[in-house]
């Protein structure tokens, strides 16, 4: 027997809620209202009911949204922000676009979470933030990050680009940071139909600020406080959004359900993700450590189940960061898991059935 599985499964996802999105984005047609809108107003208000987070401001992409938060906070040239090496690249880019310093600290590898025990060591009297990523859905370990950061007087920002609904001992993981950003990439958890993010913060001056960051800067029309940028989102966008969000929670207990089923199956023959009691994930990527990773893929490529991996290289390795001196060796977890990792096909959709195929299919080449 032989399946054709969907990685991200969003044409699934759009036929399940295809009239709600259609009438929206006629609504937005036929106003013709499409920079800030009224739904993108409406939509900041439902994601604050969301995960109780006093202000919630969307923005243009998950990378703009890590801008605007370190512009409300000041960051100055050379200033040092915490982060992982193992994670997307915009979480390193944004901080060298401020033209600050981003500090690698090596990760967890069963979570893939930078690793809290080895932050204090990296603080030096330049550093402003520490900027956890919750990586594939699963918060860091938040309490100790911001014990840390408490301790030595700095503000957190969670990345929270892939983990958007996860929760860290039972709140919203945006309560666990100073300001918390998210994507809404077409193909994460919540996503758009198109670039979008959202900052969230609990703090009043964080967010007069990036309200008006993200319109160039502009307090009253033409008159610029700040330097900013075109940051809005579309209002298309927030209407396929507000068409999304009602089934939001209940495509997180299906992504949970997937993630319990490839861990049944595959525990015992692959490394697993682990997710730590006080928190849970929203599983953006299901991702295995495996030792014969181009074999795997290759054998379920050709059974018809795509994988990818995230992410191949570290940052400290990449060449735009060479003048960072990164070394081999540096983080040898982030550079042992970039050669293992493999994400799965990941979406609420899976059929029991699809996820046994996968697993079967994956087991054998894994032996
Ligand atoms: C960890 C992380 N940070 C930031 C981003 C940037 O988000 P966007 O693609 O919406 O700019 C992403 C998205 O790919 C991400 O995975």
């Amino acid at each position: 027997m032989s399946m054709n599985i969907d990685f991200a499964n969003l044409q699934l996802q759009y036929q399940k809620y295809k009239a709600d999105i259609d009438a929206n984005i006629q609504a937005v047609l036929n106003k013709s209202n499409y920079i800030m809108g009224e739904e993108v107003h409406e939509l900041e208000r439902v994601l604050e009911g969301f995960t109780g987070a006093k202000h919630a401001i969307t923005c243009a992409s998950g990378t703009d949204a890590l801008l605007l938060a370190m512009m409300a906070m000041g960051i100055q040239p050379g200033d040092e922000v915490i982060t992982t090496p193992f994670t997307f690249i915009a979480t390193a880019e944004t901080i060298a676009l401020m033209k600050a310093v981003p500090v690698f600290v090596d990760i967890e590898p069963d979570t893939f979470n930078i690793d809290s025990n080895l932050i204090e060591a990296a603080i030096t009297d330049k550093t402003k933030v520490i900027m956890p990523v919750s990586l594939y859905g699963q918060p860091a370990d938040m309490f100790e990050i911001n014990a840390i950061a408490k301790k030595h007087g700095l503000k957190v920002i969670i990345d929270g680009a892939q983990c958007f609904g996860a929760t860290y001992q039972q709140q919203c993981a945006v309560h666990q940071a100073d300001i918390y950003t998210t994507s809404f990439f077409p193909a994460k958890p919540l996503g758009c139909y198109g670039y979008g993010g959202a900052v969230f913060t609990n703090n009043d001056e964080y967010t007069e600020k990036i309200k008006m960051m993200r319109v160039h800067g502009q307090n009253k029309r033409y008159r610029h406080k700040y330097i900013g940028m075109g940051g809005r989102l579309d209002t298309i966008q927030a209407a396929v959004l507000l068409a999304k969000l009602p089934h939001y929670k209940s495509e997180i207990e299906g992504r949970n359900r997937v993630a319990y089923l490839y861990a049944e199956k595959l525990n015992g023959f692959v490394h697993t993700p682990k997710v730590k009691s006080d928190r849970t994930s929203v599983w953006a990527q299901y991702t295995v450590r495996v030792e014969n990773r181009d074999k795997i893929q290759e054998a379920l490529k050709d059974k018809g189940v795509p994988t990818t991996v995230h992410y191949p290289m570290p940052l400290h390795l990449q060449e735009c960061f060479a003048y960072l001196d990164g070394r081999e060796g540096d983080f040898p977890v982030a550079e042992m898991v970039s050669q293992q990792v493999v994400s799965l096909p990941m979406n609420p959709f899976l059929t029991e059935d699809e996820v046994s195929y996968v697993t079967s299919v994956l087991v054998e080449a894994a032996k």
